[in-house]
């Protein structure tokens, strides 16, 4: 049951898909004595839950914390900042989603623009408090478990966006290739080393001047001729687009947006200017329904080349520094000249600089048109990477209306997973962000995220061999398997560290697992559920089980439990029921065991990936041999990983893997 309590007027989100799934409906002031169910409502208007001990508290979709969020505080404001560790409170996303498993078991969702502050058992460990803003809209979900919560929240806001099968192939990216002949030669590698690949990433440097939808025409010259070139070779070519756009006149966006009043403004009209990549910048305001239109036809530009797939970057939207702000600091450094730089001094003067970026006062300084309202940024902010991308998705769908499309943001709020994807942003190579990038995934599912993921082998920071190795064998079972990283670190592509056989083997195993794991995939968005799944989802009664957060389940059928130690032989496992475990090698090569329910240390050498497969779970897996992209998958399967002998019955679903129809009409029954 959904029962829905509206505080104020809220600025509509676009969150909520079907508002007749909410049985009943309530105003409420503010700060009131009203009853909410679970909650007490304090005179200042925070809602506050008593959390027994045994309470676990799942959601809020894209943190840099764990799957619990126990034991600390977050706030929903979408926040460009690389810094990915512990003690950040925000991220790129706003997933005010929150589910509580224990005592009582229900989950809310907060529909807000505007940012909201969780204290989850971080000033006392057993009370939460959500600090909502002023107006929004509060749900509640009733269910007897804790996946019939996730899916009324998912009936609420809308069924999860669908992806083409060959995004589930493996993409190779870096901020860094500069010209057709870079990715001509990074396409050459992985071709002469047999290691497949379906797509190959292009960072800002493809434009001209970073400006958003164009191609410059002396690193890629004749681009969609190009395009064509690496089609031929089974590579799909995935652009960046960039929210800010340059300041340049001559420059058609530019120059139509300005004309049509398309840009955010500042309160006395003018443009607000700031500076990303390109230099100065605009926003479109892609709040205004128009602009939206506009916004997403632009990228026509690039589908007209043949380009199929996108992922659309600063649009939190990330701001390095604004044209007002800059100016007022120089003079404040000078200032310093004259003075002795003590330490004290000198850490003031890097900090009228360094502190310019992603002020909370510049996200106040500048408008946005919505119907004949203007309605400052701030109360609006966490939805305009939703409403840029979603622009996009609309642009997508009128300019290639028979196929499905790549696209994933990085800034997100519910309601955009329904349209894209995410992926989470800038982390580092690092052991733990390989563990930090299982618990994204299962959290970003939560929020309905399903097609996710993370840089494999880490963004800033340099890579190692083994860190490329271990991230590899957890991203090989992630929707969205790519490997990118800052031009300002090592080269890390799987070909640069030798081990190449190891790679080579990882890679097919994706490949040939991509049957399992779109047909687990489409299951999962089709019924409103869930891909990557938290231990405690399977296993409720199972105290165990729902403390594990290093380990999950892909789909119904695989545990899995990745290393993330550096130099560790092995790790510890818990397995919650008996299960045949594969150490896995390549897709052919692996040795296995039945384990029954208990916690083991298992070994699993650098190029092993464990896999688990319970009683009466089968785990197909497709030919891989020869497979260079995800078209040459044939029909069919060439082994099934399963737990004994006799015959299990699997749910197939398998379609063209492009067409935009999808439905339950392309599952079929199979005997494995
Ligand atoms: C941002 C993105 C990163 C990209 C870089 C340059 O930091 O998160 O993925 O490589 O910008 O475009």
């Amino acid at each position: 049951m959904i029962l829905k309590y509206q505080f104020g007027h809220v600025l509509p989100t676009g969150a909520v898909y079907c508002p007749e799934a909410v049985a009943k409906t309530r105003v409420l002031k503010r700060g009131s004595a009203a009853q909410i169910p679970h909650f007490t409502m304090l005179p200042d208007g925070q809602l506050f839950y008593r959390l027994g001990d045994e309470d676990v508290v799942y959601g809020l979709g894209e943190q840099a914390r764990g799957i619990n969020k126990r034991g600390w505080h977050y706030e929903s404001l979408n926040t460009d900042d690389p810094n990915q560790n512990e003690g950040r409170t925000a991220l790129y996303g706003a997933h005010n989603f929150l589910l509580i498993d224990g005592a009582e078991r229900f989950g809310i969702f907060l529909d807000t623009p505007e940012k909201v502050e969780y204290d989850i058992g971080y000033t006392n460990y057993d009370e939460l408090v959500v600090k909502p803003p002023k107006d929004y809209d509060l749900y509640v979900l009733e269910g007897e478990s804790d996946l019939e919560i996730l899916k009324l929240l998912r009936k609420l806001t809308g069924p999860s966006y669908l992806p083409p099968k060959w995004a589930f192939g493996f993409g190779q990216s870096r901020w860094g290739y500069k010209s057709a002949r870079d990715v001509r030669k990074i396409v050459k590698k992985y071709r002469e080393l047999q290691m497949p690949i379906d797509m190959v990433y292009m960072d800002i440097d493809y434009m001209e001047d970073y400006k958003s939808f164009t191609v410059d025409a002396e690193k890629f010259p004749k681009f969609k001729k190009f395009n064509e070139e690496m089609a031929a070779e089974g590579i799909r070519l995935i652009p960046i687009i960039d929210a800010g756009i340059k300041i340049q006149p001559g420059y058609p966006v530019y120059d139509e947006g300005t004309e049509k009043g398309y840009f955010c403004t500042k309160a006395d009209g003018t443009p607000f200017v700031l500076g990303v990549w390109p230099g100065r910048c605009v926003f479109p305001d892609v709040l205004n329904p128009r602009a939206a239109v506009w916004f997403g036809d632009q990228y026509k530009a690039l589908t007209d080349a043949g380009v199929r797939g996108f992922w659309n970057d600063m649009n939190e939207p990330s701001i390095f520094y604004t044209e007002d702000r800059l100016k007022e600091a120089f003079p404040r450094v000078a200032a310093y000249e004259d003075q002795d730089p003590g330490a004290v001094t000198f850490f003031e003067m890097r900090d009228v600089m360094g502190r310019l970026s992603n002020d909370p006062a510049d996200y106040k300084a500048f408008y946005h048109q919505i119907g004949k309202k203007r309605v400052r940024h701030d109360k609006v902010h966490n939805i305009y990477g939703q409403k840029l991308t979603e622009a996009a998705a609309e642009g997508l769908k009128r300019a290639v209306p028979e196929e499905r499309t790549l696209l994933f943001s990085r800034s997100s709020s519910i309601g955009l997973h329904r349209e894209s994807g995410i992926w989470f942003g800038d982390n580092i190579s690092w052991f733990s962000h390989i563990l930090m990038n299982l618990k994204s995934a299962v959290n970003a599912n939560m929020a309905g995220f399903l097609y996710s993921g993370a840089d494999v082998a880490g963004f800033v920071g340099d890579a190692t061999p083994d860190l490329a190795m271990r991230w590899l064998e957890l991203g090989i079972f992630l929707p969205l398997l790519r490997n990118h990283s800052s031009r300002y670190t090592r080269e890390q592509e799987f070909f640069r560290f030798g081990m190449e056989a190891d790679f080579r083997n990882l890679l097919k195993l994706r490949y040939a697992l991509i049957p399992y794991l779109y047909s687990e995939f489409m299951k999962a968005a089709l019924s409103d559920g869930l891909f990557v799944r938290p231990l405690g989802f399977m296993y409720p009664e199972d105290a165990r089980a729902r403390r594990v957060e290093d380990q999950a389940f892909i789909g119904e059928c695989v545990m899995i439990a990745p290393v993330y130690e550096q130099n560790a032989t092995g790790r510890y496992v818990y397995v919650p029921e008996p299960m045949r475990l594969f150490r896995m090698r390549s897709a052919e090569d692996y040795d296995t065991e039945v384990l029954q329910k208990g916690e083991y240390f298992i070994e699993a050498a650098l190029n092993e990936v464990l896999v688990f497969v319970p009683k009466g779970k089968a785990l197909p897996l497709a030919k891989a041999e020869g497979v260079r992209s995800v078209r040459d998958l044939k029909p069919g399967f060439e082994r099934v990983l399963k737990y004994g002998e006799t015959a299990v019955s699997y749910e197939f679903y398998e379609d063209d893997g492009l067409s935009r129809e999808a439905g339950p009409d392309h599952v079929r029954k199979l005997k494995l």
